[in-house]
């Protein structure tokens, strides 16, 4: 696979579908209105949830909005999106370039492409949705004071997930105190960052939601842990390592606390630990159902 962001989104994918808190998604499947209905996904990448979505029978008759600022990404969901609906065996119809209509005998999916970063979307004041869908994107933002702009797009429910949570953990054990260091100033990077972020968003979301004037249905962890099973890792997440290996790279190659030397010394052994299928990743991070 090529080192694209698309290409990470969809290595992504089976990380995400173990990830996600089962407990979380089943309170939002027993909070759903009839259909049809409809979701705006924020920060939605290639329209890997609204693939999980259909496959996971959760969405049969939706209106589905994906917004992202990225064009790349958009650009891959136009040809992605048709691509997997005709795998799944669902009729694929456009309109222009931002409208695709996926049916079936049971199924009606009326999917709006929209490349806009996402404060100016809610500027253009669309219609609310009955679901707010934000996933590995709200703490990349500044918060709080973005819920209220994001609470804007919704008028029932926001789906919440994976927002990280302040642990990162590589094994085995290189150098405990390397490890350590490089760890700490990784989430730094992530409270730092000039467009927002917050590195433990999960626990801070309790607090922010209710003051935000949401009333949290559900919560809980939706942790990433990526692993090797009989030394390979599945699907493609040997490739989803060494993707997350190069954002924490880009992160932290000019941070003054840390040696060039020592990052690189660093990053060799854990790339060499992927080739070897030794590996492991956890990331701590946590999914909420709120009704705003
Ligand atoms: C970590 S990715 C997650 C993508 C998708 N939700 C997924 O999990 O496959 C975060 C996404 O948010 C998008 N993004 C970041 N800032 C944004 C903004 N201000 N407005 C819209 N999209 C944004 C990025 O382009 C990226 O696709």
């Amino acid at each position: 696979m090529e080192p694209s962001f698309p290409n990470y989104l969809l290595s992504k994918q089976s990380v995400d579908d173990r990830a996600l808190n089962k407990d979380v998604l089943n309170a939002l499947k027993a909070n759903l209105p009839s259909e049809p209905f409809r979701i705006i996904e924020v920060g939605a990448g290639i329209g890997t949830m609204l693939k999980r979505l259909i496959c996971w029978d959760v969405i049969r008759n939706v209106e589905y909005v994906l917004v992202d600022e990225m064009r790349e990404n958009i650009e891959y969901a136009r040809a992605w999106i048709p691509q997997f609906a005709g795998e799944a065996g669902l009729r694929v119809e456009g309109s222009g370039r931002d409208r695709l209509r996926l049916s079936d005998n049971e199924r009606d999916i009326r999917i709006q492409l929209a490349q806009a970063d996402v404060f100016d979307f809610v500027k253009t004041k669309p219609p609310p949705a009955d679901v707010l869908i934000a996933h590995a994107f709200l703490d990349l933002l500044p918060l709080p004071e973005s819920l209220p702009n994001l609470f804007s797009l919704t008028k029932r429910l926001a789906w919440l997930t994976i927002n990280f949570d302040g642990v990162t953990t590589f094994k085995p054990t290189i150098d405990a105190t390397l490890d350590e260091i490089i760890e700490r100033l990784y989430h730094q990077t992530m409270d730092t960052r000039a467009t927002g972020g917050d590195s433990k968003s999960g626990r801070h979301l309790f607090g922010y939601l209710h003051n935000a004037g949401a009333e949290i249905l559900a919560a809980g962890a939706s942790d990433w842990v990526v692993y090797p099973l009989n030394g390979k890792y599945p699907h493609d997440e040997a490739f989803f390592l060494n993707f997350i290996l190069t954002f924490l790279e880009k992160s932290l190659e000019k941070h003054p606390e840390l040696s060039g030397d020592d990052l690189r010394h660093w990053l060799r052994k854990r790339r060499a630990q992927i080739e070897r299928g030794e590996l492991v990743y956890i990331a701590h991070q946590m999914d909420f159902l709120a009704r705003v």
